[in-house]
């Protein structure tokens, strides 16, 4: 089986799916979980742009320095090179049903799914929100990230 390969794609690029990549290296280093981590945005208003101040803030709260991630948008390659690719809502997930060229072998569903309890939800987009919105965010991408190192270290355990 080929190494784990995550890409978190939310719409920016900018607050949730950087979150959820810092989230999954955390976490995946805690438990020595050797994974590829990415994310993107389905939009391209943020390329090359580093995260939300106020992600970047959130992040560091937690000990994790974000600034140096760069705004990407998702590709139809991007479901050759990942293993899974996990939506922030379900809008993402409809974006993304739709971009999934047909040899696109990614495993694609939303990143909620993941959390017992949580099925169907999306990530709320904190971006014009306040600063607590961060936070809950922050929660929810931790509590799945957790979830995928569980997951995934029972796969290849
Ligand atoms: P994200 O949040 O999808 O969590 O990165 C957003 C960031 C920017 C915009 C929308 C959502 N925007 O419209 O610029």
């Amino acid at each position: 089986m080929s190494a784990p390969a995550v890409l978190f794609v939310c719409l920016g690029n900018i607050c949730r799916s950087p979150l959820a990549e810092a989230a999954l290296r955390a976490e995946a280093a805690k438990a020595g979980l050797v994974v590829q981590v990415d994310s993107a945005g389905t939009g391209d208003w943020h390329v090359d742009c580093p995260p939300d101040t106020r992600a970047q803030a959130v992040a560091a709260r937690h000990g994790i320095d974000i600034s140096g991630y760069r705004g990407r948008q998702v590709t139809a390659a991007d479901f050759r090179r990942f293993t899974h690719i996990f939506a922030l809502d379900s809008d993402n997930l409809n974006n993304l049903r739709r971009i999934r060229p047909s040899d696109g072998g990614a495993a694609l569903g939303l990143l909620m799914d993941m959390v017992p309890g949580r099925e169907g939800s999306g990530v709320t987009d904190p971006y014009y929100g306040d600063a607590a919105g961060f936070d809950a965010t922050w929660d929810d991408v931790t509590r799945a990230a957790m979830a995928i190192v569980k997951r995934l270290s029972s796969i290849r355990g």
